[in-house]
């Protein structure tokens, strides 16, 4: 069975570009060797005056191999206040290619994207409706742009 988690956390401060890197090349080779496709977002800037950095991650594939990672993503001391968005089954992928899709938005260029990360995690994560897609449908557009090689 194909199971889907996404979930949204805080990274501790901005991140370096070689700290994102170094998650992504661990990232993509683990989940291609384990089946595991999905897409990480790293949003960070300024946002009604705060210091905004969020990580979005969809996780998609086996059940097993999706919840195994994600015990540990959720122990891991580069994030906090990690909230699961959408949880469950799913019958087909939304992100055809094993590796992690990554895609660093930075709120200081893109003010249109403020309103929607003004929302807040439960708005976004609608109650845990795993029918609302709000979100996936951002990262999926993200995605068909920046198509992971
Ligand atoms: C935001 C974020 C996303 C991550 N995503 C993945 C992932 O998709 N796949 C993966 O293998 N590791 C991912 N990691 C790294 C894991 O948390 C962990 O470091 C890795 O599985 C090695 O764990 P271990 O040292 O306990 O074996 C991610 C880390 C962070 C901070």
């Amino acid at each position: 069975m194909l199971y889907l988690i996404m979930y949204m956390s805080t990274a501790c401060e901005a991140l370096p570009q070689k700290e994102l890197d170094a998650i992504l090349a661990e990232s993509r080779s683990w989940n291609k060797s384990h089946k595991i496709s999905g897409f990480l977002a790293y949003v960070e800037g300024n946002l009604k005056d705060k210091n905004y950095c969020q990580f979005i991650q969809v996780l998609e594939g086996p059940e097993a191999e999706v919840t195994h990672i994600f015990q540990k993503i959720k122990k891991d001391r580069r994030h906090m206040h990690l909230t699961v968005i959408k949880e469950g089954a799913i019958l087909n992928r939304n992100f055809d290619a094993w590796e992690m899709g990554f895609e660093k938005i930075d709120l200081n260029t893109n003010f249109d994207l403020h309103e929607f990360f003004d929302l807040d995690t439960k708005t976004l994560a609608d109650h845990g409706n795993i029918n609302n897609n709000m979100l996936l449908d951002f990262m999926k557009a993200f995605n068909k742009i920046t198509p992971s090689s």
